[in-house]
């Protein structure tokens, strides 16, 4: 959730995060008005950012994020339309 709420901040000019709680799961969906991503494999690379200078200094920007959201999640997608925004769906599963 935070990583993906900090994406949104930094790459998105902000966006709403709706969660969902189920008996046997937790939907997370975060749904942005931004830029998009324009190459969503590019992007979901260890290590590949376009954080620029002045968000690197604050400590973000290591190009982790996308990955470890995958990592620790069930299941994630993203759709994303350049020019539009990004809505990326996170599932965990409590069973
Ligand atoms: N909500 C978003 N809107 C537009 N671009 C995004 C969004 N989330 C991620 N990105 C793009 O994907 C890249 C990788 O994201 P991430 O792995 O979280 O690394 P970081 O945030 O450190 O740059 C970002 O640098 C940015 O180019
Ligand atoms: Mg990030």
């Amino acid at each position: 959730m935070y990583e993906g709420e900090i994406n949104m901040v930094i790459h998105a000019d902000g966006g709403e995060a709706e969660v969902l709680v189920y008996e046997d799961r937790i939907v997370m969906i975060l749904t942005d008005r931004g830029p998009g991503i324009a190459d969503v494999e590019k992007a979901m690379q260890e290590g590949y950012s376009t954080a620029p200078d002045n968000v690197r200094s604050l400590g973000f920007g290591a190009g982790m994020g996308l990955p470890n959201m995958k990592r620790y999640t069930d299941d994630m997608k993203i759709e994303s339309v350049v020019g539009e925004g990004t809505t990326i769906t996170m599932t965990v599963l409590l069973a």
